[in-house]
């Protein structure tokens, strides 16, 4: 992408953690930034700060991914309003882990609605203007795509079919010239699966440098396309 000023993202579960991080890098640079998620309090503040770290302007939509109706109309309102779309991140996740003699049909439902069926909704919804645009598309997926371990049954089939799915969705969407790449982090300091971050967090993955890789793969040249990006902490911590 050229010139990143002016145009426009939208990122699903931009309230905290990763999405945040990456609404900031986008709105530091100039674009306007779409942002979801089901709290419309924590959006709302989300918003506020958003804009008052960057400068930018922020719209926050509450919607669910798993409702494609919500999502369809969310995009719609994006183009509505700022006339076009260059910019998709489908990031929403929960992370849900027990063994599978625990793991409830409702635990089961509810990751792989949220990070599987939501991540293609996502896609659906902003399809037709991605294509005017000649826009990119960003997943993220997870090293748990990749990866399998114990008490990850859901988690892990809903990350390996978010990376299958946009490998897939890569090769059907080049010739339309959108890019698509899918980011799979390893440990990231955010709220995921009730956490809260800390100074203990230092060693993890950050949500900015997440933030400034979306920025560095826009500004990759053109006609390279690093389509599936691992990324983990340097240094995790000595066993
Ligand atoms: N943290 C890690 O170590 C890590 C590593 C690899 C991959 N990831 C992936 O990164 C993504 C973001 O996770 P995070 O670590 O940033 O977690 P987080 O701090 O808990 O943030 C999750 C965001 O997603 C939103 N969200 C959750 N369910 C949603 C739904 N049904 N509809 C709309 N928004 C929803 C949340 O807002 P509401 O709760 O208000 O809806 C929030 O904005 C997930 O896909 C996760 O699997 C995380």
């Amino acid at each position: 992408m050229e010139e990143m000023k002016d145009k426009v993202a939208f990122i699903t579960g931009g309230s905290k953690g990763i999405g945040y991080g990456i609404a900031q890098a986008l709105g530091s640079k100039g674009m306007k930034v779409a942002i979801t998620g089901r709290n419309k309090q924590d959006l709302d503040s989300a918003v506020k700060t958003l804009s008052k770290e960057t400068g930018a302007t922020f719209l926050g939509l509450p919607t669910d991914v798993r409702q494609y109706q919500e999502l369809q109309e969310a995009v719609d309102k994006v183009v509505e309003q700022w006339g076009q779309l260059d910019v998709v991140v489908a990031n929403a996740g929960v992370g849900i882990f027990a063994p599978i003699d625990e793991l409830s049909v409702e635990d089961w439902q509810q990751t792989i609605d949220t990070n599987l069926s939501g991540v293609f909704y996502t896609v659906k919804a902003s399809l037709e203007a991605l294509k005017k645009s000649q826009g990119y598309l960003f997943t993220i997926s997870s090293l748990a795509g990749t990866n399998f371990f114990a008490n990850g049954s859901a988690y892990n089939a809903s990350k390996f079919g978010v990376t299958g799915f946009t490998q897939a969705v890569m090769l059907d969407l080049r010739h339309y010239g959108i890019k698509v790449s899918t980011i799979m982090p390893g440990s990231v300091a955010t709220y995921f699966n009730n956490h809260t971050p800390s100074s203990e967090d230092d060693w993890k993955i950050q949500k900015e440098d997440l933030g400034q890789m979306v920025v560095d793969l826009l500004e990759m040249n053109p006609r390279t396309l690093p389509s599936k990006v691992e990324v983990r902490p340097t240094q995790p911590p000595k066993k």
